[in-house]
């Protein structure tokens, strides 16, 4: 398997942003820089924020080079993941989009009183459109090597006790696969992985519907990993309970994590179990951010 040399994530979109002209927003966007093992440099664009406004003006305040963008991930087809699919495959010229094949089915949340909303890719924002754009879509059940050493995990089995997605009293969630509606158990959650040179393996989440510990065990087996560097971006464990938080971090324990760097949809109370279980290796993240992993970063914000 080949290792990456270097690895830089810049957040484009976060819920949050600790910097003046940045915009902050329920969303995710990062852009991650490598350099592969024979030392060529790589860049991944993976989700594009929540708001198309907002990924649009942090790529024009931070001067990102999505010209220079080799391919687009797709984390999983929500609203807050793909505001923006069109408009960065144009400004990349044309690019490869990955995602496995649910992401671009309809999706909804509907409440108890069976009022629907979409939660889904947002209108303009779908196949169609982007293959207009000049992007080509690849849709895959199985992990792709989206550039050399940066693996998507595919498809991630459901073993550990997560519960996924959490339960919800409000309503439920539906998705429509070939013409028929299913309950949405958001099976196209996709995470990134990649292992550094003199570091070990990360792994970078979107959502993490799937849950973080399922997430690092499917890793794990396919890339042969016992422990792990590093995981950065949202954990999904916002709305959860104390005992269900930490039963996450007595899971997470044995892979050894010397970064961890939670954002987006994690949550307030995880982000601050999280720091209290790892005061060392946290980072915290946030619209306008760049983690060059590996590197101490000089403010810790905390
Ligand atoms: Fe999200
Ligand atoms: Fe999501």
């Amino acid at each position: 398997m080949n290792q990456i040399r270097s690895l830089r994530v810049i957040t484009i979109a976060d819920n949050m942003a600790y910097k003046p002209r940045l915009w902050g927003h329920w969303g995710l966007s990062f852009l991650l820089e490598f350099e592969d093992s024979r030392g060529r440099g790589h860049r991944i664009l993976f989700d594009t924020g929540g708001s198309r406004e907002a990924f649009l003006h942090n790529v024009r305040e931070m001067e990102i080079p999505l010209d220079e963008v080799e391919g687009l991930v797709v984390s999983h087809g929500h609203l807050d993941h793909t505001a923006a699919l069109v408009e960065a495959v144009g400004e990349g010229g044309g690019v490869r989009v990955y995602a496995h094949p649910y992401a671009f089915q309809p999706r909804f949340f509907e409440n108890r009183e069976g009022k629907r909303r979409e939660v889904g890719v947002p209108e303009g924002e779908g196949v169609a459109e982007i293959e207009e754009a000049g992007g080509e879509i690849l849709l895959a059940r199985e992990p792709v090597e989206v550039a050399p050493g940066v693996w998507t995990t595919g498809e991630i089995p459901r073993e550990s006790f997560e519960t996924v997605p959490p339960p919800s009293e409000r309503g439920r969630r539906i998705i429509v696969v070939d013409g028929e509606e299913r309950e949405d158990v958001i099976w196209d959650d996709l995470s990134l992985w990649m292992d550094v040179e003199g570091l070990g393996p990360v792994v970078v989440t979107g959502c993490c519907h799937s849950g973080i510990v399922n997430t690092l065990n499917h890793v794990g087996g396919v890339g042969g990993f016992d422990g792990f560097y590093g995981v950065l971006g949202g954990l999904h464990l916002v709305g959860r309970d104390e005992g269900y938080i930490r039963r996450t971090l007595e899971a997470v324990k044995p892979f050894d994590l010397r970064m961890v760097s939670p954002c987006h949809c994690t949550g307030f109370r995880a982000m601050a179990l999280f720091l209290e279980a790892f005061p060392e290796g946290f980072i915290l993240n946030y619209s306008g951010r760049v983690i060059e992993v590996g590197e101490t970063p000089r403010s810790r914000l905390l």
